[in-house]
């Protein structure tokens, strides 16, 4: 059994600890940021291919007590790296600290870089390069008040890169921050989906793939290639097995996806084209002029919130009449919208059944989910005011 650690943007610890429970990971432990867990190494193939939530996939190699950067050195020079990956690999060091009591992390990423390289010259008498922006095998080091944990991470570009977007919008949601917001709605692919302020598509993109069961991972490399027990044949086979249980073929679902930017959805058309995704059909409508495309489904968006794009005063006038659309509209829907701005459930005058803090980015952020039952959901602006202080 191996131990492996996968990372997630802040909030989606649940739905990722569930989600990797489905793909055979055994003792899954929550932490914030991220879900410790065990398997077999070939675990570490499916999920880098078939997460849709995690970040990373880490490899725990090693760990110890540390009491400073010598010690560290000490420590990592002990591991046997040459075992795990050829000197020929590009290599980068990372340390994430919580509570350390280490002066410098530069420093300290020195040292360690340095133990790794003079363990390399002992064993081949040469030593790895370094390449900050494009390692071949990337060393995590975890350290806390007194431990040290050495992960080498498996999947190389995080895997929100699926390598299906050809162009980004001017705010787009990370692929794997819009996955684990759909998991969280409840969507389960057979309802209707639509993000009204769609952009680039992200939403509409990650809800395909959930529903045709297209692993995420299908069209990128992973860094796990580079390691030494590289299983070409094993990785072979589960990439065979996974590309045979989409269902492309099966009936279309209904995504559906408006934007008031023209330049927004020529981005959008040319992902879902890139995609093969042709059936979803996105079309330039102001979402306040938004008429439902069916009487019940699931409404997942990220409107703009005033800090990467969008006016903040114009926003204020903008969230009463988007609570007002979806009020006079969207009876039977589910709502679900992710936002950092804290006015929306002050201004939007509709009482959220829901409300679940993520980060988005370095954007601290709330999902609000609002059930949109025939005069249910409107709330006096007196009760508003009062929640919105809590
Ligand atoms: C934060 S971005 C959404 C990003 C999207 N989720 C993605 O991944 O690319 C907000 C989007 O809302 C759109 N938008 C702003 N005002 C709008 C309006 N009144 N009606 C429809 N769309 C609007 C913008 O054009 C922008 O694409």
């Amino acid at each position: 059994m191996e131990t492996f650690f996968a990372t997630c943007p802040r909030g989606l610890e649940d739905v990722l600890s569930q989600e990797l429970q489905e793909l055979g990971a055994k003792e899954v432990r929550a932490t914030p940021g991220g879900i410790e867990c065990q398997g077999p190494f070939l675990l570490c193939y499916r999920l880098n291919l078939e997460s849709r939530i995690a970040s990373r996939i880490l490899w725990r190699v090693g760990q110890g007590w540390y009491r400073n950067e010598e010690d560290l050195y000490r420590l990592a020079s002990s591991q046997p790296w040459p075992e795990w990956f050829p000197v020929e690999c590009r290599i980068k060091v990372r340390i994430i600290a919580q509570h350390s009591p280490l002066k410098s992390l530069d420093f300290a990423t020195l040292r360690v870089k340095d133990a790794i390289c003079d363990r390399f010259v002992r064993a081949t008498q040469s030593r790895p390069e370094v390449d900050k922006r494009q390692p071949d095998i990337q060393i995590v080091v975890f350290v806390d008040r007194d431990h040290v944990a050495w992960y080498l991470d498996t999947s190389g570009d995080p895997l929100f890169k699926r390598g299906w977007r050809k162009v980004a919008g001017e705010a787009p949601i990370r692929e794997n921050l819009a996955a684990g917001i759909l998991r969280l709605s409840g969507w389960t692919g057979d309802q209707v989906l639509l993000d009204p302020m769609c952009g680039a598509g992200t939403f509409l993109i990650e809800a395909a793939l959930m529903a045709k069961g297209i692993a995420p991972g299908t069209g990128r490399e992973f860094a796990f290639r580079h390691l030494r027990n590289f299983d070409q044949t094993a990785w072979e086979q589960l990439r065979q097995e996974s590309m045979r249980s989409t269902t492309t073929d099966g009936p279309a679902v209904s995504i559906v996806g408006y934007d008031a930017d023209a330049n927004a959805l020529a981005m959008a058309r040319k992902n879902l084209q890139g995609l093969g995704f042709e059936d979803i059909q996105v079309s330039q409508v102001d979402v306040l002029d938004v008429t439902p495309p069916a009487p019940e489904g699931f409404l997942v968006t990220n409107p703009p919130y005033g800090v990467r794009m969008g006016d903040r005063l114009e926003l204020q006038d903008w969230y009463p009449k988007f609570g007002d659309l979806l009020k006079q509209r969207f009876a039977g829907w589910r709502v679900y919208v992710l936002t950092a701005d804290s006015r929306l459930p002050k201004l939007i005058h509709l009482a959220p059944s829901r409300k679940i803090p993520l980060f988005n980015g370095p954007l601290e952020s709330r999902l609000y989910e609002f059930q949109m039952v025939a005069g249910g959901n409107r709330k006096s602006a007196r009760q508003a005011k009062q929640r919105a202080k809590n």
